[in-house]
C-alpha cells in the first residue's frame, strides 16, 4: 500500500479514538514515532504529547524532542522517575547494572512506573509500535485495551495507527513530508532508547538488534508493550 490510503486510514483511527469524551495522550519517543505527531497535526487534532524522560536519553534525543515540540507547537509533557527512587536504585545496584543483571529493574523503575502514573490520567494513548519492529509485536492491532497500565477510569485504549506500516513506507512519509530527523538516525541508530543501551547497527541488522544489545533473547522489549492482546471491536480476545 502507498503511504497516501496508509496515512488517511491511520488518520481516521486517530480521529475515531479522539472524537469521544474522552482523554487522550500521545506517546512520543524521539523517533521515528514522529510520524505520528505529523498524523494528528494533519488531523487538526489538539492532542497533550508526553515523552518518558528516563534520564539516560541521548542529548541528541533530548534535543530533537524540543525540536519537535517547536515544530507542531506541541503540549508537551516530559515524564519522569521518582529521584528518590532513582538515588536508592543506584546507590544499592550502581549506574549500570543493567549490563549485569538484565534492564527489566532498571526499565521498570526509568519507564514503566513512570508511565503508568502518568497514564492514569487519560482513558486512551497513542503510540508510534509497528508489528515489524520485533518478533514479539507481529501480533499488535490497531486499537486495544492497553494490556499492562489501566487509565482514569478503568480500562485503557492504546491505538497503534502505525500497527500496520512498514520501516519502509514510516521513512518514505518523513521523506515525503520532510519531517525533522533525530541525528543519531544518520549515524545508523534505528531504534532509539536510553543512551547506554542502544547501539547504532550494521546495515544488515535488524532494527531492535541495537537495543540492550548486550542481550542474547530475541525478546527485546523494556515493559512498557508487553502483550498478550485483547483487541477491541469485538474481533479477537486472546488474554
Ligand atoms: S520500547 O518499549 O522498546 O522502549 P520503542 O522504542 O520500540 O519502545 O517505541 C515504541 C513506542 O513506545 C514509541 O513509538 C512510543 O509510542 C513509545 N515510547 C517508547 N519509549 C518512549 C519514551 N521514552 N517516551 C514516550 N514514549 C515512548
Ligand atoms: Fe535503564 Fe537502559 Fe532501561 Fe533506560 S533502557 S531505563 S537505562 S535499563
Amino acid at each position: 500500500m502507498s503511504i497516501g490510503p496508509l496515512s488517511e486510514h491511520a488518520i481516521a483511527l486517530i480521529h475515531d479514538l479522539c472524537s469521544r469524551d474522552d482523554a487522550i495522550t500521545c506517546a512520543f519517543s524521539g523517533a521515528e514515532d514522529i510520524v505520528v505527531l505529523d498524523l494528528i497535526h494533519r488531523s487538526n487534532l489538539r492532542v497533550p504529547v508526553f515523552a518518558v524522560d528516563t534520564g539516560r536519553l541521548h542529548a541528541a534525543t533530548h534535543a530533537y524532542i524540543q525540536q519537535a515540540q517547536q515544530h507542531y507547537n506541541l503540549d508537551l509533557t516530559w515524564v519522569t522517575p521518582d529521584p528518590s527512587a532513582v538515588t536508592a536504585f543506584e546507590r544499592h545496584n550502581g549506574r549500570f547494572s543493567f549490563y549485569e543483571d538484565g534492564h527489566q529493574a532498571c526499565c521498570s523503575l526509568r519507564k514503566t512506573e513512570p508511565l503508568r502514573k502518568h497514564l492514569a490520567h487519560f482513558d486512551g494513548w497513542l503510540t508510534g509500535l509497528r508489528r515489524d519492529q520485533n518478533p514479539n509485536r507481529e501480533a499488535l492491532p490497531e486499537l486495544q485495551v492497553d494490556p499492562i497500565f489501566l487509565g482514569l477510569r478503568g480500562p485503557l485504549k492504546k491505538a497503534n495507527p502505525l500497527a500496520n506500516w512498514s520501516r519502509l513506507e514510516v521513512e518514505a512519509y518523513i521523506r515525503h513530508h520532510s519531517l525533522p530527523l533525530n541525528p543519531l538516525v544518520h549515524q545508523g541508530y534505528k531504534s532509539i532508547g536510553c543512551e547506554p543501551c542502544t547501539r547504532a547497527l550494521q546495515p544488515h541488522e535488524h532494527e531492535r538488534a541495537g537495543r540492550w544489545w548486550w542481550e542474547t533473547n530475541t525478546n527485546k522489549e523494556c515493559g512498557l508493550h508487553e502483550q498478550p492482546v485483547q483487541i477491541i471491536g469485538g474481533l479477537k480476545n486472546e488474554t
